[in-house]
């Protein structure tokens, strides 16, 4: 922060909470400043006293940029009232200036709501969402998204682009790093975890950023993992699978919602009024406002969907798009719109008043300014929390002959792998303001705080993930001489997941995969670290190696994180968020299938096994890939740990239920391994015959259990028989009687079970 507008923000700081002194009117007209009054008075209050322009205005949310060009342009925007919110502000000090001259210098002192993409994490930096989602512990969710506002709301920040709540089944998208992954439930749970973190107890703290469903709806759908793509979801699946997140938002309060960029069975969603409208606020009640993404409404004419920016404009309005961002078709067209009657006076008021509701309900109006301290950045605490969530997020994949954790006998390790010491690309996609200098590394924990002990050799091998230089490889395969363990961590630097960065192939880029053949082909135990923004297919290197650890980019203190999982100061206790495939070809491959006519049994005859001029036959034949069979590399819900947890002796307390009862089921859970542990039990359930086809599984509740070495406890799940409703044929959420099945497990390929009934 340079020392002039240093000052400035000390101004604003000192300023505090402020006496509105807009240009405009005072006395009874002032209503609207009174925060004793109820916000829908001061809504309406307000509303009429603004031009046209002025609400139109409120519809526009710009992009900023830093300098003196910027401010003065952003300035007399502002100040005219045509703006009503800004993303991208560059820092603290615009962040405050620009309200200043809304709160001052514009007619009615309107405040304009400051946003940013705070995804996971503001400068302390989070394991990414999809690392988050496999840690199943919601408590730690939001305490990430708490922390996320506290430090991003102390620049000025009061609205996030998050939750990113996109069912994601094809890891080929790049933007699955920035959901929670493929399951319903999951999701839901976490969008509810992340939405309460992000608005906090009190919306009109000044820690509190309104949160953002995003992205609505179906985007994680994109056909063949393409960003930008097209899907095509029926009604059906769109209201069983890709919309109960988002409702699950709308009942923890979000503020508001961000429309995709996908066009779903030829609908855009930013011109999609059955979802904007009919959905969110005719079904779901929602009061909030909608902002489309970056330029979705005028990309509706690169869609087909519209003839011009203009038509645009009218569609994505019509269709329930309060705010624009960035793409001002709606401050250029709106007037003239308005007057063609292609778009009503209500319904600008109507989205006007969406808008000022938010503004209101976060205390804008009484506290636009930043008074929170600058220096909660970075704090222990945050950092505590961070690496709380690393340490839960990461997902031991494969452990032969326990060779994790590391032994108290292990003193001299190689450390290798292009990730071992990334600073930047550890803390993944989406990160904008976390500082790469804060990053700890495995390399830089190891050092710290095992190097004591341990003799560390450090030899990176690659220079980044997609190096395909394999010069290094001979340098680290001599350097395991003496070493009792190798440590490898590779995977995908940040820039390989995210939005636009599909991949068409899941392998290990660049020579990475080189490297861990010719680690294991020393003999020494060989410890492989993956640190990617998606399950790679690294069945490969699974083999190869005595023990996995997946981390999806964990964040600043993932190398902390990390170190304490390898030398046993913690168990892993993560589960994975999404299927992880054998191949490529699999994709979409997903738990919550559908059986389909001839589910797989296990008996397949695969490629190798037909003989050569087999005759051509059907029968006995079941869905599978010839090449790949037909299970994935692991399951949703997948995860090891240093103990071993058995679970038996399943029950339930009826067997049959009415749709008013509650489940409940029980488990014994057992510890019969060496080390304390954390494991997340799972309950599925499956409803056998219905209205129309249902999954195969679907999950239904979770709890996370630590027990010590040969400690047994009983697990138990209350599941209310409501929550087996579906839309079926008729479109109705209901639940249909019939035959269930009902598994407590380990991950989504649980075999314990207990069959229960619902009654008519
Ligand atoms: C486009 C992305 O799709 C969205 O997720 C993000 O919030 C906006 N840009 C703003 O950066």
């Amino acid at each position: 922060m340079n020392s002039i507008t240093g000052l400035m923000l000390a101004g604003a700081v000192l300023t505090g909470s402020v006496m509105l002194t807009g240009c405009g009117g005072s006395g009874s007209s002032d209503l609207y400043k009174d925060a004793t009054q109820p916000v829908e008075k001061r809504v309406e209050n307000l509303l009429s006293q603004m031009t046209l322009d002025e609400k139109i205005g409120q519809l526009n949310q710009r992009s900023m940029w830093g300098g003196d060009d910027a401010l003065a342009i952003f300035s007399e925007e502002i100040s005219k009232g045509n703006i009503g919110s800004l993303l991208n502000v560059p820092d603290a000090v615009y962040a405050d200036s620009m309200q200043r001259v809304a709160i001052e210098r514009s007619r009615l002192g309107i405040p304009v709501l400051i946003s940013r993409d705070v995804i996971h994490g503001y400068k302390t930096i989070f394991p990414i969402p999809l690392g988050q989602a496999a840690t199943f512990d919601t408590a730690v969710v939001e305490k990430g998204a708490r922390i996320a506002a506290v430090e991003a709301s102390s620049d000025g920040i009061r609205w996030t682009f998050a939750p990113m709540i996109d069912i994601a089944r094809d890891p080929r998208w790049g933007r699955i790093a920035e959901g929670c992954g493929e399951d319903v439930y999951l999701t839901s749970r976490m969008s509810r975890a992340m939405v309460k973190g992000f608005q906090g107890d009190d919306l009109t703290s000044s820690t509190s950023m309104a949160a953002c469903a995003k992205h609505f709806v179906g985007y994680g759908a994109s056909e063949s993992g393409r960003d930008y793509n097209s899907t095509f979801i029926p009604e059906r699946l769109l209201r069983n699978v890709y919309l109960p997140p988002f409702e699950e938002a709308c009942k923890a309060g979000c503020l508001t919602y961000m429309s995709s960029f996908n066009d779903n069975d030829g609908v855009p969603a930013s011109g999609n009024k059955f979802v904007l409208t009919d959905i969110l606020r005719g079904e779901w009640g929602f009061n909030g406002f909608v902002v489309s993404d970056w330029a979705s409404v005028g990309e509706m004419v690169n869609h087909g969907f519209c003839a011009d920016r203009k038509e645009a404009a009218m569609k994505g309005f019509n269709a329930g798009v309060d705010m624009e961002m960035e793409s001002g078709t709606y401050i250029a067209h709106m007037k003239e719109l308005l007057d063609e009657g292609k778009v009503s006076q209500a319904d600008i008021d109507r989205s006007v008043a969406n808008i000022l509701r938010v503004k209101f309900m976060l205390g804008l109006f009484e506290n636009p300014y930043i008074t929170t301290p600058q220096d909660v950045k970075y704090s222990d605490e945050h950092l505590a929390a961070a690496k709380e969530a690393a340490v839960k997020s990461a997902i031991l994949l494969k452990n032969d002959n326990e060779t994790l954790p590391l032994s108290s006998g292990v003193k001299r390790i190689l450390l290798t792998g292009p990730l071992a010491d990334a600073r930047h690309d550890q803390m993944g996609t989406w990160v904008f303001d976390g500082e790469k200098e804060k990053t700890v590394t495995l390399l830089d924990a190891l050092r710290n705080e095992y190097g004591g002990d341990i003799n560390i050799i450090y030899e990176p091998a690659l220079g980044y993930s997609r190096d395909k230089n394999e010069a290094g490889i001979a340098r680290a395969v001599n350097a395991v001489r003496g070493v009792d363990a190798v440590i490898a961590v590779v995977g995908e630097e940040s820039i390989l997941s995210g939005e636009a960065h599909c991949l068409a192939d899941l392998n290990l880029v660049g020579a990475q995969g080189k490297l861990i053949e010719a680690l294991s082909h020393t003999g020494k135990p060989l410890v492989t670290v993956v640190m990617a923004g998606r399950p790679l297919t690294i069945k490969k290197q699974v083999d190869e190696s005595d023990a996995v650890l997946y981390s999806f980019h964990p964040g600043t203190m993932g190398g902390p994180a990390l170190a304490d999982l390898i030398f046993g100061k913690e168990s892993p206790s993560g589960k994975t968020p999404v299927t992880f495939p054998l191949a490529v070809g699999q994709v979409p491959i997903y738990y919550s299938k559908n059986a389909g006519s001839r589910p797989a049994n296990g008996t397949e005859t695969l490629l190798n096994d037909i003989p050569q001029e087999g005759g051509q036959t059907s029968l006995g034949n079941t869905s599978y890939w010839l090449d790949a069979g037909f299970g994935p590399l692991f399951p949703f819900g997948y995860g090891l740990s240093y103990g071993q947890f058995d679970y038996s002796d399943i029950a339930i307390d009826k067997d049959t239920y009415s749709k008013g009862d509650c489940i409940k089921a029980t488990a014994t859970l057992t510890n019969s391994g060496k080390h304390k542990a954390t494991e997340v039990a799972q309950l599925y359930i499956r409803d056998h015959a219905g209205s129309v086809t249902r999954p195969v599984k679907e999950l239904k509740g979770f709890e996370r259990v630590t027990l010590s070495p040969g400690e047994s406890t009983t697990v138990t799940f209350n599941l209310p028989v409501s929550e087996l409703a579906f839309y079926g044929s008729d479109m109705a959420k209901k639940v249909e009687p019939g035959d269930f099945t009902l598994w407590i497990g380990g991950n989504s390929d649980c075999k314990l079970s207990t069959p229960f009934k619902v009654a008519n």
